[in-house]
């Protein structure tokens, strides 16, 4: 109950220069733990009144007269000109002015889900509105989206077009999102809400989360906290050009705005057409940081926005930084003996077997050619999916399908079919010679499709695809969308995108898919409804992974987050690390490994299969598991987080030295998520070749002392790493 108070005194100032009305058309759409109240009268705008924890019963906020009477979604031409619109449109006419009236409110429900959807018109032009408020009962969040639809005499231009929008009373809040850029992505950034405007967007037109990511966390009770506070997280469902502004204004409200950029992109909408906007996802937790993040993870588990959510993935060894583009039959045969002998269960080629006319020995040719490069593979690709079915693993294989090298075949005969300029010079991407396919054209989505069918129909026993795309929109024209519908050519990509994306799931459900953007430019919820994982980052030093990781999983659950094992010095860092602290990074999300195993030192071979062996016991609980991060590597000299099953009687704690200072203080480690009166034994697990396992190992502790009084974890060197198993 306080929490809820501090919410409701701190709207005080607003209210007292208005009344409540009538409580009649008050709508409550809410999770287990969540709750928002709606204002919804006919005739009547819309108004959100409450987002927070459920417990806050409409009586009370109508006793108390602190219900916040923002509109639910501000529109351009309404009352108040002083809120920043989340929908501004042109009228066929010319007229820049909504006023939207609630017409009718309706509900509809699946086995996990009950949907809101208020119906709102304008009251001049035939216009229409549908807000959807989706609330899931299985997990803590609220997805919400718009329809815009009109039947006005032309196209009406969409100049805004946010997804939701919520309010928040002004107080000591703060702001986290996730900043970062190619082989150093999500960088946790916090920072103290104050008057003006705060805008997260991303311009690069095809992959959206390499420099800012479009997800955010508000902690509502000061400096963000990991465990405790009340905080809001907020997943704008959208692969492309995103806007999210928090905005403090002098009505003693932040706001949180969320949906596609319109910079570039002014909707044009005929008339008769729906515009649908990407779901807006909304948690709240009274857990912190934490508990937003295991929200999300449960979501996306669970509610379909990673297309195998529940899946628990297999053990890989990817071929790119192993042998990068120097693929032959034998050397691809033999890393598969490798990865087989170390227990692995798949094997995936990357970049560099395909090609006729041009050859892809370096990044500058033949995207688009997706035939086989039988210098390389003389045996074609199945000699390859033989091999691994014999060694009794799977076959992956790396696609980058949505571009082109000038260097192409499919360029030379359809020079069109990329996004240009007519008249204009080419900018081009990786390689000197890189472009984006025109993804709005029908010809090119069917284009993409075929590549991906046509492969999987020759090759049924093809189980893995990389998807990856590794080039910005540099070109911004499209041949296909008229002159006057250029405005549309970044969002129409995207849903040309989806809708390849949909026939290949509809066809090939089971199919694994790693979605790839040059490392993680693509770690966002508008894409993963098709993907089963996603690749993290181009950076495979493990020390730096423990960062990337450790932001990456505020908003995504382990099983999608795909981290490899890497050679020692790293390319890009020049780091030295000991085989056990790469393979205990690599452990707490999907396992795998990237190098070549040819060159592995039997220590390391021997360490890399002891974790590939020890991790096929844990990952369930892993992949699946509630984590709770305990202890920052940002603000500490370690980091520690843990994976709980949902019963609680089986956890994996990972604990990873980021720091060696002599004296540096390392803090006792006090676990979460255990059963208080249950037993744990721990076990430590990828013991270090040759080494006996820690003092902790094989002692048995209550929930209630490892949860209240700690452990404290031997980690006595540069870094050192510990992965215990915890047994009820
Ligand atoms: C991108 C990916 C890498 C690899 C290369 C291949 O950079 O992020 O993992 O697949 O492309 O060219």
């Amino acid at each position: 109950m306080n929490s809820i108070r501090t919410i409701l005194t701190s709207s005080l100032l607003l209210l007292t220069a208005t009344t409540v009305s009538a409580w009649s058309g008050q709508i409550k759409v809410s999770t287990p733990h969540m709750a928002m109240y709606l204002h919804a009268h006919e005739g009547e705008d819309l108004r959100l009144d409450y987002m927070g924890a459920t417990s806050a019963s409409s009586l009370e906020l109508e006793e108390s007269g602190d219900a916040l009477q923002a509109a639910a979604i501000p529109a351009f031409g309404t009352a108040d000109m002083t809120w920043l619109p989340a929908l501004q449109v042109e009228h066929a006419n010319g007229d820049l002015n909504l006023e939207l009236v609630v017409d009718k409110v309706s509900t509809s429900s699946d086995a996990n889900s009950k949907t809101t959807i208020i119906t709102m018109k304008d009251k001049l032009q035939p216009f229409t509105l549908r807000i959807f408020y989706k609330a899931f009962q299985n997990a803590d969040v609220i997805e919400t989206w718009t329809e815009i639809s009109h039947h006005e005499k032309g196209a009406v231009r969409l100049r805004r077009y946010d997804s939701g929008h919520i309010v928040i009373p002004q107080g000591d809040v703060w702001l986290t999102h996730l900043h970062g850029t190619w082989s150093a992505e999500m960088m946790p950034v916090n920072e103290r809400l104050a008057p003006g405007i705060t805008e997260i967007k991303n311009t690069d037109g095809t992959r959206n989360a390499h420099l800012d990511a479009p997800e955010i966390m508000l902690s509502l009770d000061g400096e963000p906290n990991e465990h405790t506070g009340r905080a809001i997280g907020a997943a704008l469902c959208w692969g492309g050009n995103y806007d999210i502004r928090v905005s403090t204004m002098e009505n003693k409200m932040h706001h949180l705005y969320a949906g596609i950029d319109p910079q570039s992109s002014q909707y044009v909408l005929d008339p008769g057409k729906t515009f649908t906007t990407p779901p807006l996802a909304l948690t709240y937790s009274e857990e912190g940081m934490g508990g937003v993040s295991r929200n999300f993870h449960r979501w996306a588990r669970h509610d379909g926005m990673v297309h195998d959510g529940t899946g628990v993935r297999p053990i890989l060894l990817n071929s790119w930084e192993g042998i990068y583009f120097d693929i032959t039959e034998e050397r691809i045969l033999k890393m598969m003996d490798d990865i087989k002998s170390m227990g692995g269960e798949l094997f995936v080629m990357d970049d560099g077997w395909f090609g006729r006319k041009y050859e892809r020995n370096t990044d500058n040719a033949a995207l688009g050619d997706w035939v086989v490069d039988t210098k390389k593979l003389p045996h074609g690709l199945k000699a390859l999916t033989d091999g691994a079915r014999e060694r009794g693993i799977k076959f992956g294989i790396w696609l980058e399908p949505e571009m082109t090298n000038t260097k192409s075949e499919l360029f030379e005969q359809h020079p069109d079919w990329a996004l240009q300029v007519k008249g204009r010079e080419l900018k081009k991407g990786r390689g000197g010679t890189q472009l984006v396919l025109d993804l709005t054209n029908p010809k090119v989505q069917d284009f993409v499709y075929r590549t991906i069918d046509n492969l999987l129909t020759a090759n049924p026993d093809i189980a893995y695809i990389k998807w990856d795309a590794n080039a910005p929109i540099q070109n911004y024209g499209s041949t296909y969308e008229p002159a006057d519908r250029q405005d549309n050519i970044y969002v129409d990509y995207h849903l040309g995108l989806q809708k390849v994306l949909q026939r290949i799931r509809k066809k090939y459900p089971k199919l694994i898919m790693q979605d790839c953007a040059s490392g993680g430019g693509r770690a966002n919820y508008g894409i993963l409804p098709y993907f089963d994982e996603m690749w993290v980052s181009d950076n495979n030093d493990p020390l730096q992974r423990v960062f990337i990781q450790w932001g990456t999983s505020y908003f995504f659950p382990a099983n999608v987050m795909a981290q490899h094992i890497a050679t020692s010095p790293y390319y890009n860092t020049g780091r030295v690390t000991p085989i056990k602290f790469r393979c205990d990074v690599a452990m707490s999300g999907r396992l795998g490994m990237e190098l070549q195993p040819s060159k592995m030192t039997e220590e390391e071979r021997r360490q890399a299969t002891t974790a590939i062996n020890d991790y096929k016991a844990l990952r369930q609980t892993v992949q699946q598991g509630n984590r709770y991060r305990l202890v920052d590597p940002y603000t500490h000299p370690v980091a520690v987080l843990m994976d709980v099953d949902d019963s609680r009687s089986h956890a994996v704690l990972f604990a990873y030295r980021v720091r060696y200072l002599y004296n540096d203080v390392v803090p006792r480690v006090r676990l979460q998520g255990l059963d208080p009166a249950a037993s744990y034994t721990l076990h430590e697990r990828d013991v270090k070749d040759g080494e006996k396992s820690c003092s902790l190992d094989g002692k048995t502790f209550s929930g209630r002392f490892l949860m209240d009084v700690g452990l404290d974890i031997p980690l006595q060197k540069d870094y050192a790493s510990r992965v215990f198993e915890l047994t009820r």
